[in-house]
């Protein structure tokens, strides 16, 4: 019998997942369809009981149900609860199990589209929220050497620090003092909303003390480039935009569904005819 994977989200019809996975399926001819459900905050410990009473094999969640709906699953992994947040989920013979596959798509994708080793490097992360708490983890696990984190809210930059690992090197900062050191680092990574659709002319921070040859890396993936990311390029940085972490993710939640990891440049390929 053909597996119902769905994606409950508020909004969902821009997502590119159904796409991305049901292309996969096919591909792999795996009996299976993926579909977005738009579902209201208000209906959502509903909706989580339909998957139960309908059987659907596997979920992914987004926003704003990525931490609302941990309450209502059976067993959450130890790493989506140190992140606190929920984006993919197992039906395990009616055992809803919630997993996060955000931060180590980020760290996959960051490591196969610009072959850095993690390992030793010294990284600036710019943003304190939903999205920066699964990569800076991730990184930690990787072992990177720093990792700063500035934010508007410099509070906030403390706060994720103080749950981090004590072993590596962390301050926080605000986006001035940020710029004042961006030499300092190997590695700069935004993970924040600014300059996304359709605000294009935000940066997140000034670039002008980038060195020549510095990975910077951008989550936003609409526009492909942002402005920050073009103005990064244009200084010799090596730049990366968010395709690759929204494939990973996808790619790794596809995996824990099926035990199969798929072919992340044929999803890439797939996506990208949708964006540009
Ligand atoms: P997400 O889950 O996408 O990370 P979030 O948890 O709302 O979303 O976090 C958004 C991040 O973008 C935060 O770091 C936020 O800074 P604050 O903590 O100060 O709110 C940052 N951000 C959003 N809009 C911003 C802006 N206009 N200027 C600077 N930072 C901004």
């Amino acid at each position: 019998m053909e597996k119902l994977y769905a994606l409950f989200g508020c909004p969902v019809h821009h997502s590119l997942s159904p796409l991305m996975h049901n292309d996969a399926f096919r591909h792999m001819n795996i009996a299976a369809h993926y579909h977005a459900f738009h579902v209201e905050p208000e209906y959502l410990k509903d909706a989580v009981a339909g998957v139960r009473a309908l059987g659907i094999a596997g979920l992914n969640v987004t926003i704003p149900h990525k931490t609302a709906v941990m309450p209502l699953l059976d067993d959450i992994d130890a790493e989506a609860r140190r992140i606190g947040a929920v984006n993919t989920i197992v039906n395990e013979n009616g055992r809803l199990i919630g997993y996060n596959t955000d931060g180590p798509g980020y760290v996959r994708a960051l490591e196969e589209e610009t072959n850095v080793e993690i390992k030793d490097k010294r990284i600036l992360l710019i943003g304190a929220g939903g999205a920066a708490r699964g990569i800076y983890f991730s990184l930690i696990d990787r072992g990177a050497k720093q990792i700063d984190i500035c934010n508007r809210t410099v509070p906030k930059a403390k706060q994720l620090i103080e749950e981090g690992d004590a072993a590596v090197s962390s301050a926080a900062y605000s986006l001035n003092e940020a710029e004042q050191r961006l030499g300092e680092y190997d590695i700069v990574i935004n993970t924040t909303s600014v300059g996304m659709y359709p605000n294009m002319e935000e940066m997140p921070l000034s670039l002008a003390n980038l060195k020549e040859g510095t990975i910077v890396s951008d989550i936003i993936y609409n526009p492909l480039e942002t402005k920050w990311l073009k103005e990064a390029r244009e200084r010799n940085a090596i730049v990366q935009n968010g395709v690759g972490m929204f494939i990973y993710q996808g790619a790794l939640a596809f995996e824990k569904w099926t035990g199969i990891f798929p072919d992340v440049e044929r999803m890439k390929k797939i996506v990208m005819e949708q964006l540009r």
